[in-house]
């Protein structure tokens, strides 16, 4: 049965670690699975004014790309022991209107990779506590924490590539197959 993942990324930036992961991620779904990319980088600050009038484009397009789905796949830096403000922007956004909320019931799977000691850990918690609030199911496991992330990067080639995270994708993604198989 053909199943439908969206992947977000919580980094904008173009050499972003979380993106090297999320790559090495999409590479690993077997091909019963569409993969589809959502960006962050044109979603405003969220705005009740602004919505009232018309929900902007950019949050249209990531709403769609998340109802189209079975399952999100959000990885994500940490920012002072929290989720980056474009997550948690982009997740107020996806919320809103709760009648038309893109997160309620829908399933979720969170990821992050840091240079630092601590894998985004705190700032995976904060996602997790954001779309309980917004009634999402999160998988429950397994963790994908990379801490070191820079020293398992390859410098020329600007890959990350390490045996143990690659086998830990692998790992992750076949349980969320089985996880989503179960919804
Ligand atoms: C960070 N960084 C960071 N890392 C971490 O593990 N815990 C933290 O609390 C923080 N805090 C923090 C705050 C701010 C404002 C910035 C800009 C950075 C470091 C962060 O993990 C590092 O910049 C990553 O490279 C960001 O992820 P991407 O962009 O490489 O995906």
């Amino acid at each position: 049965e053909q199943m439908n993942v969206t992947v977000i990324c919580g980094s904008l930036r173009k050499e972003s670690y979380n993106r090297k992961l999320l790559d090495l991620m999409k590479a690993e779904f077997p091909e019963h699975w569409e993969v589809e990319e959502a960006f962050l980088h044109h979603i405003p600050l969220y705005h009740a004014d602004v919505e009232e009038v018309g929900t902007p484009e950019a949050v249209v397009k990531l709403k769609l790309a998340m109802m189209r789905a079975d399952g999100v796949i959000i990885v994500t830096p940490e920012y002072n022991n929290g989720m980056p403000g474009v997550v948690k922007n982009a997740l107020d956004w996806a919320s809103s209107p709760p009648a038309h909320s893109a997160l309620t019931h829908r399933a979720f799977a969170l990821a992050g990779a840091t240079p630092g000691s601590g894998g985004t850990a705190l700032s995976q918690y904060q996602v997790r506590q954001t779309l309980t609030a917004a009634e999402a199911y999160v998988m429950p496991g397994p963790k994908m924490l990379v801490a070191g992330v820079a020293k398992k990067t390859n410098k020329d080639s600007g890959m990350l590539e390490d045996e143990k995270i690659t086998r830990h994708v692998r790992k992750f993604v076949e349980a969320f197959d089985s996880w989503m198989h179960r919804f």
